[in-house]
């Protein structure tokens, strides 16, 4: 697969009101011309939130550029981390954008991982009624899924992204050249949210991670730009095709069905998010084969391509209690298990009638897996 030339570096994200994400090395430094594109009447003011690491490593560079196009703007930090993707942060940015004279005609802009898309974008469809907002994710995660799609929102001590709303950003800049600070374990746990839109949506995608795994490891700039621009492509047709989630978008719940049950089976303390994920992949590739809906050399291609991106923290939880956990979510959900499994390559379906004794013998394979 040659890559170099061929990104496809602007997406069209086609809801209403269509906005594009732009992926490219270096468009940080362009963010303030893009941002003023936007706002050709007036000179709104621009309000960053970010965090204190993110600040630190590109702040600078995000400063300069929107200086260099003559914009107001502020910075206003939140804490770092989960634990802050809370109603109380977002009330505090809230009472510090009022302070600062924040009015309808502010533009905010997320500037960090997925948890201040996820607040930001939250803060910015209620603040004064709903006020602009533009994705600059830092993450790989945020880069490849968060930023795309106009889900917003944040925790409650009983579980996660249970208040939000759907709020879509004006514009996603995506500079993949600030992947470079992310420390190891974020970097590779992100990178199983692209290998799932290759074997949900896109072949091309799948095989790329097969044979490019040195060049991805490595953060080399063309990879990740040709990598991210094909994953966001992924994201925004899905989300075009089914903007509030009622159908096809749950296609993108590719490997979070089990991937979930370890996460809340853990307390959210061992898995990274994309490494759940990455195990759920796996196990839900041996349930596909296992009820004969794929063959096993997907089944086995999809494994070798997650396990080629270990190291992975290990399995050792007790698969009833996985199983356990997804019958609790089958109830808050809508009354069903459900599994996206893959077809083959590029082509999953999603099944309701998975039997228990399949999951059961999938999670041990993983118990299995993480002794090898
Ligand atoms: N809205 C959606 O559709 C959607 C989709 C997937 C995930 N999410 C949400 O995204 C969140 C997870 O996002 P995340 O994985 O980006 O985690 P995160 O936002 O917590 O970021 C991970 C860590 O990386 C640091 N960081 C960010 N950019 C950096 C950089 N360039 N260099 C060095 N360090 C950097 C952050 O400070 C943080 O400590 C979860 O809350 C999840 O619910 C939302
Ligand atoms: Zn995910």
């Amino acid at each position: 697969v040659g890559y170099h030339g061929l990104a496809v570096k602007t997406v069209t994200i086609a809801v209403e009101p269509v906005y594009e994400a732009r992926i490219e090395n270096g468009i940080l430094r362009a963010a303030g011309t893009q941002l003023a594109g936007l706002r050709a009447q007036g000179s709104p003011s621009v309000f960053v939130i970010t965090t204190a690491v993110v600040r630190r490593r590109w702040g600078r560079v995000l400063k300069d550029s929107l200086k260099q196009a003559q914009l107001r703007f502020e910075i206003l930090e939140m804490e770092d981390g989960e634990r802050y993707k809370t109603m109380a942060t977002v009330e505090k940015l809230a009472t510090r954008l009022v302070e600062r004279g924040a009015d309808r005609r502010a533009l905010l802009v997320a500037f960090g991982g997925g948890v201040v898309g996820d607040v930001t974008g939250f803060l910015a469809s209620i603040y004064m009624r709903g006020v602009d907002f533009v994705q600059v994710p830092t993450t790989f995660l945020a880069q490849v899924d968060a930023a795309i799609g106009g889900k917003t929102g944040v925790d409650l001590g009983v579980g996660k992204n249970l208040l939000g709303s759907f709020h879509q950003p004006r514009l996603v800049l995506i500079d993949p050249a600030v992947l470079a600070t992310l420390p190891e374990r974020e970097y590779r746990a992100g990178l199983y949210e692209a290998l799932k839109c290759g074997v949900i949506r896109n072949p091309q995608i799948f095989d790329f991670m097969e044979k490019e795994r040195e060049a991805i490891l490595r953060r080399d700039p063309a990879a990740l730009e040709w990598l991210i621009a094909e994953c966001v492509a992924v994201k925004a047709a899905v989300v075009a095709a089914d903007e509030r989630e009622s159908g096809l978008r749950r296609i993108l719940n590719f490997g979070h069905t089990i991937g979930h049950a370890l996460e809340v089976e853990t307390s959210y303390k061992k898995f990274l998010h994309g490494e759940a994920v990455a195990w759920g992949m796996v196990a839900a590739s041996m349930i596909s084969a296992g009820l004969e809906k794929t063959d096993p050399e997907t089944a086995r291609r999809i494994r070798s391509a997650v396990l080629a991106y270990a190291p992975l923290p290990r399995v050792t939880v007790r698969s009833k209690n996985v199983a356990r956990r997804l019958r609790a979510d089958k109830k808050t959900v809508d009354g069903a298990i459900h599994f996206v499994l893959p077809v083959e390559i590029g082509r999953v379906e999603i099944v309701s009638d998975v039997p228990e004794r399949a999951m059961l013998q999938a999670i041990d394979e993983l118990r299995t897996l993480s002794q090898a």
